[in-house]
């Protein structure tokens, strides 16, 4: 295989990432909790699926009935276009089926259907009630026939392949869908995502921001062991199907409604923070406060509980603050990456050299700067600069 093909299959393969039921589980309750009639007469689409091992369409096939769907539509991704599945055999489900046909098995994406249709007579509709065929194509969501599938459908739930993410939030921007997708939480820094959280047309899930999550993924994948003996702790030990292991940036990202982001922070006001909170009095820089950027009209805000209640400009603020932010409190005003800054000034690099400091600078670099009390020269991570919603300018 060529360096590139391998290189591309590696990236496949990390697609593999299986999501587990109380992730799932824990995020759509905080949907119901907020309107619990939010999936009612609704289509949902699981693209990027496959219910012999995926629990979205096993959740949602559960819950068919007392969610109150219309249609559940779940569509799986060919063996032989994606890279990640050199571990594929078809299982019972397709082969003990009628349909089954070995060499679509490979070349063809599957589409599965649920509708309240009671196929199997048991007497309730769920899971056995699938009905599925081979697609014309493979499955990939980027396809007509995939598309057309969306635009059918109100909701759009998945953890699409981490390869792909970009190319799938853009897809489901092409649609008028709701949606609730998994991502990995620096995704809100790229330029194609954090318009949209700034616009309120995307935010962060209620879930999983601040904890691990789990995921399979096929055996035989490389896992390091810290990882797998996290999962483990966590409650996932390996099965003779598959091995866990755990992410710390796996978050949602959705345009569904959900209660967390309607709960106001609870903030003290400057002058309290600066005798009362312990990290800002205690902090990186010293207890510096408040500190204004050299290159930018804000002020440097290092800690999300930090914040002051009563702050009319704009401030910068950790981006794990948005794993908090409440549209109706305050205004996204940019990403410190995208601000249009004064650059750093000549003066400012020189005396961060001089400190020793040993970072990638120089005269005009657009990233925010400021004087800590003490005279340091900083350039603090990445910020999302915010404004009160309640101040006298807007
Ligand atoms: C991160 S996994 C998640 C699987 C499942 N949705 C879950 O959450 O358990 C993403 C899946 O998308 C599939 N996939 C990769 N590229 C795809 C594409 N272009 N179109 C559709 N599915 C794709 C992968 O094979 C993989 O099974």
């Amino acid at each position: 295989m060529a360096n590139k093909d391998l290189g591309a299959a590696k990236k496949a393969k990390q697609d593999e990432f299986y999501t587990q039921w109380a992730d799932i589980e824990r995020e759509m309750n905080a949907y119901l909790e907020y309107d619990a009639n939010v999936f009612r007469g609704k289509t949902i689409l699981l693209p990027c699926d496959d219910p012999e091992w995926s629990n979205f369409t096993k959740f949602l096939a559960l819950h068919f009935a007392d969610f109150g769907l219309k249609k559940l539509i779940s569509t799986s991704y060919a063996p032989n276009s994606n890279a990640g599945a050199a571990f594929y055999t078809p299982t019972l489900f397709e082969t003990d089926d009628p349909a089954y046909d070995e060499g679509k098995s490979l070349e063809r994406g599957r589409v599965f259907t649920l509708t309240p249709e009671d196929v199997s007579g048991d007497g309730r509709v769920d899971i056995d009630d699938l009905k599925w065929e081979y697609l014309d194509g493979d499955g990939d969501f980027r396809s007509a026939e995939v598309t057309a599938m969306r635009d059918e459908a109100d909701m759009v739930i998945t953890n699409p392949p981490f390869s792909l993410f970009r190319t799938f939030m853009a897809w489901l921007g092409a649609g008028d869908v709701r949606f609730s997708v998994i991502g990995n939480s620096n995704a809100i820094t790229y330029s194609q995502i954090f318009p949209l959280i700034k616009e309120n047309r995307v935010w962060k899930g209620a879930t999983a921001n601040t904890t691990d999550m789990v995921f399979g993924v096929p055996k035989g994948f490389p896992l390091k062991d810290a990882d797998r003996a996290k999962a483990e702790r966590m409650g996932y030990p390996s099965t003779a199907e598959y091995d866990f292991t755990r992410l710390g940036n796996s978050c949602w990202f959705t345009n569904i409604e959900h209660g967390r982001r309607h709960e106001p922070l609870q903030l003290m006001t400057m002058a309290d923070n600066l005798r009362f909170n312990k990290k800002l009095i205690k902090g990186l820089d010293g207890g510096d406060g408040y500190q204004r950027y050299d290159n930018f009209d804000a002020i440097e805000v290092p800690y999300t509980d930090a914040i002051p209640s009563d702050f009319d400009g704009v401030m910068g603020v950790p981006i794990t603050f948005l794993d908090k932010f409440n549209p109706d409190q305050f205004e996204i005003v940019d990403l410190s990456r995208y601000a249009k800054t004064q650059g750093m000034s000549k003066e400012f690099v020189d005396a961060y050299y001089a400190s020793g400091q040993t970072g990638q600078i120089s005269e005009g670099h657009p990233d925010l700067c400021y004087y800590s009390n003490a005279g340091r020269p900083v350039v603090p991570y990445m910020r999302v600069l915010i404004r009160r919603r309640d101040t006298p300018s807007s």
